[in-house]
């Protein structure tokens, strides 16, 4: 060895291991809450890397901002990709919207709802919360209640809370009487777009969020938020200090707005988004709804002629994402490691609460997955001695598969 060159080296190279003997042979099915499996057509643009300034990263943006605009139903332009998960885009919506001085009303109905409150205090804004912890939805008469105790600047709300399975059934109703009483609203949006209708312009809403590992198939990392105009030309009169750097959305609309640097940008996952995106659009969103509509309804069918029980009543349950309750004393852990022994489907637990969750979003509702996921769902059950009727389960699923379903 060249004398000096331990120089700054005085840590030894660790011992390392090849990722092949760390990831199963197979890959797991992804049919929990997210990330959901990709296309090929995803997977092969995560593959690529190119500059991520100049000409050819330009189209990219610039088509992919068309597409994304049809999946939030917007006209606006001020669409921008975050480098960074979902929380990271709600992040950015917060931070340019909210400051100290300022009023939110937080519609907390579960770990993602809740998160925005907590966003919110971290930028020093006046927060208050419609809270419930019974897996039920907030009302618009709950909303209107607080707006005639309070003016607010700011209400957040999810369409979908993934982590209990419950679906905000007035969410557009709630955009209506927020605007009324003069307050911006900031959709989270995550798990739902593209799963089912969501019209930002129509509604009303200031500023809404996708990640990518959600409802659009694409990768996790990388989401997507859009600015109404309305709300773009308050934050553009923004005088109070923006405390964030990288989530500054003026900052950001160097990038995608003007071409300019202002980090380098995430380009796979931008590459994989715009492949996702195009899928969608190819589909086109009426297409998709009823694709996804079809496909939950048919799981949630199998599921409880199987002889389980779904967590959440009809009437606002989240198509998205399934929630399901395990018979008393079954240990939903050992259900889903056996699920993934067995079948090699992994789906999901749940923060505290006794449900195991399967999600219903992008490439997991497509008929060959409904019956794996359905299969090893009831099969790891009867196996830890919850008697099930796997087989009624299994007909079920493929009947309502067969019927197409009419949205509500
Ligand atoms: C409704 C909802 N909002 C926000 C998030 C946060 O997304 P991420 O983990 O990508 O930050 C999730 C993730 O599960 C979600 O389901």
């Amino acid at each position: 060895m060249i004398s000096g060159f331990n120089q700054g080296c005085m840590i030894k190279p660790p011992v390392t291991e090849p990722l092949s003997n760390i990831l199963p042979n197979e890959p797991l099915l992804l049919m929990g809450a997210g990330p959901v499996p990709i296309s090929n057509a995803v997977s092969r643009a995560n593959g690529v890397v190119i500059n991520h300034l100049g000409e050819t990263m330009d189209r990219v943006i610039k088509n992919l901002k068309i597409m994304a605009a049809y999946a939030y139903q917007t006209k606006s332009t001020k669409i921008m990709g975050v480098s960074g998960p979902a929380s990271a885009s709600i992040e950015m919506a917060i931070t340019n919207l909210l400051w100290p001085g300022r009023r939110v009303l937080v519609l907390k109905v579960g770990t993602f709802s809740g998160r925005m409150g907590e966003m919110a205090q971290g930028v020093g804004a006046e927060v208050d919360y419609i809270e419930r912890s019974d897996a039920r939805p907030i009302n618009a008469e709950m909303v209107e209640e607080a707006f005639k105790k309070k003016k607010y600047d700011v209400l957040t709300m999810v369409q979908g809370e993934t982590s209990c399975g419950v679906k905000t059934v007035d969410f557009a109703e709630i955009v209506r009487i927020a605007k009324e009483n003069g307050a911006m609203v900031i959709g989270d949006t995550v798990c739902t777009l593209t799963t089912m209708p969501m019209e930002m312009d129509h509604w009303g809403l200031d500023a809404a969020i996708s990640g990518g590992q959600k409802g659009l198939s694409s990768i996790p990392g990388v989401s997507v938020i859009a600015f109404s105009e309305d709300a773009w030309k308050f934050i553009e009169k923004r005088s109070v200090r923006q405390p964030h750097w990288c989530f500054d959305a003026l900052r950001s609309q160097k990038f995608w707005g003007h071409q300019q640097y202002h980090y380098t940008a995430p380009v796979p996952g931008i590459l994989a988004l715009h492949e996702a995106l195009r899928q969608i659009c190819d589909e086109t969103l009426p297409e998709r709804f009823q694709r996804h509509l079809v496909s939950s309804k048919a799981l949630q069918a199998g599921i409880e002629a199987m002889g389980l029980e779904l967590f959440i009543p009809e009437s606002y349950r989240l198509n998205s994402v399934v929630a399901i309750k395990l018979p008393d004393g079954v240990d939903s852990a050992k259900i889903r490691k056996s699920m993934v022994d067995m079948f090699q489907v992994e789906i999901s637990g749940a923060f505290g609460l006794d449900i195991v969750r399967i999600g219903q979003m992008g490439e997991q509702c497509r008929a060959h997955n409904l019956f794996r996921v359905l299969y090893a769902l009831g099969t790891a059950c009867v196996t830890h001695g919850v008697p099930l009727d796997v087989s009624n389960g299994m007909a079920l699923l493929e009947k309502n598969l067969q019927q197409p379903i009419l949205p509500n």
